[in-house]
């Protein structure tokens, strides 16, 4: 939401900037307890009707609708709540909002402690892995999914394909129901994220295709089932693997655990730059800095492909999507 200070004034601007903050927390809360996809398919809600049946607290559901409307997510009248201006705009970057007050909202409340050079060792901050994989999927679909099937239809997979950082297991599952002679093996530190996966994979009846394997991507141990991987895949975590000498050391470790890979799709965020401050879009800002606080630093493009011709691995090909944090699919052989 854009803020003209003169306008309003700078108290408006204030209430402004807290009112999103506490909508932030709704919206991600609203998607979670179905309110945006029903408000989605049916453009209005009785607040009190849908708080008794999904089980929720009436008062709290009048005032997370309340929040929503303040940033003109919705209208209310009463009790009925109805869609407004920034709502389909809202719906389809609900993800990004989520990622920030559900998945990542432990560490920007770190965020005085952690600024502090001293406290930077260890475990020095806390994420919700889960919560984290949920908003995944839906950042996936908007933005790397179509790039993502076109890279995969020139890999055309036939044999066990690897998903590493695989999240809560969706692209795999995607990937299985797509080419039917395939199986795949996800991997992923986060074991929150793998229960998920292990019981999505179960109820979408794919088990006996899919296996997953607790484990740290940059310290692969060879294993039996590693060496029949065909395609190697790796979204949203890419970035993980820096700075450069450890990026080369895990491409390196790679080529080395997936002897027989014969491709590697790897789509991640890159650093964006000279978006002035206030015309950041949705995401950027938040990726970042949460980025620098988590002592990731994110690549640029320029940075990773120095990095592949430095490697093994050739590249054949550099998708951009820079969509809002200079999104990039590269397929490599
Ligand atoms: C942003 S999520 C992306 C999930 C999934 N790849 C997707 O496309 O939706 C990043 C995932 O990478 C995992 N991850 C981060 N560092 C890892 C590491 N060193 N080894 C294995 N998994 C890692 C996280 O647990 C998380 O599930």
């Amino acid at each position: 939401m854009s803020i003209d200070v003169s306008r309003t004034g700078s108290q408006r601007h204030v209430a402004d900037i807290f009112n999103s903050a506490v909508a932030a927390w709704a919206i991600g809360a609203a998607w979670e307890v179905g309110a945006l996809d029903e408000l989605r398919q049916s453009g209005k809600l009785d607040a009190q009707e849908f708080a008794a049946r999904h089980g929720l607290d009436g008062p709290s559901t009048e005032g997370l609708f309340r929040a929503l409307a303040a940033v003109r997510v919705v209208e209310r009248d009463g009790s009925t709540v109805t869609v407004a201006a920034a709502f389909d705009d809202v719906y389809r970057n609900r993800a990004f909002v989520h990622w920030l007050s559900r998945g990542s909202a432990e560490l920007f409340r770190q965020m005085p402690s952690i600024l502090r050079t001293e406290n930077r060792t260890g475990r020095f901050y806390q994420r919700d892995a889960a919560a984290i994989a949920y908003a995944c999927r839906e950042l996936d679909a908007l933005c790397y999914a179509p790039t993502f099937w076109a890279a995969m239809e020139r890999a055309r997979p036939t044999g066990l394909v690897v998903d590493l950082g695989c999240g809560s297991g969706g692209r795999l599952l995607d990937v299985l129901r797509r080419y039917p002679g395939t199986s795949g093996l996800g991997v992923d530190i986060a074991r929150p994220s793998l229960d998920v996966a292990e019981r999505d994979a179960a109820a979408a009846g794919l088990a006996d295709r899919l296996r997953f394997v607790e484990g740290d991507v940059l310290r692969l141990e060879p294993r039996p089932e590693f060496a029949e991987v065909e395609v190697i895949t790796c979204f949203m975590m890419g970035h993980d693997f820096w700075p450069r000498d450890r990026c080369l050391a895990t491409l390196s470790r790679l080529r080395e655990v997936f002897p027989a890979a014969r491709r590697f799709i790897l789509g991640d965020a890159t650093r964006t730059s000279g978006i002035p401050d206030t015309e950041l879009p949705v995401f950027t800002l938040g990726f970042e800095l949460g980025h620098d606080l988590m002592g990731i630093r994110i690549p640029t493009i320029p940075e990773w492909q120095s990095v592949f011709a430095a490697s093994q691995w050739r590249l054949l090909r550099t998708n951009r999507i820079e969509m809002t944090v200079g999104e990039v699919v590269f397929e490599l052989a």
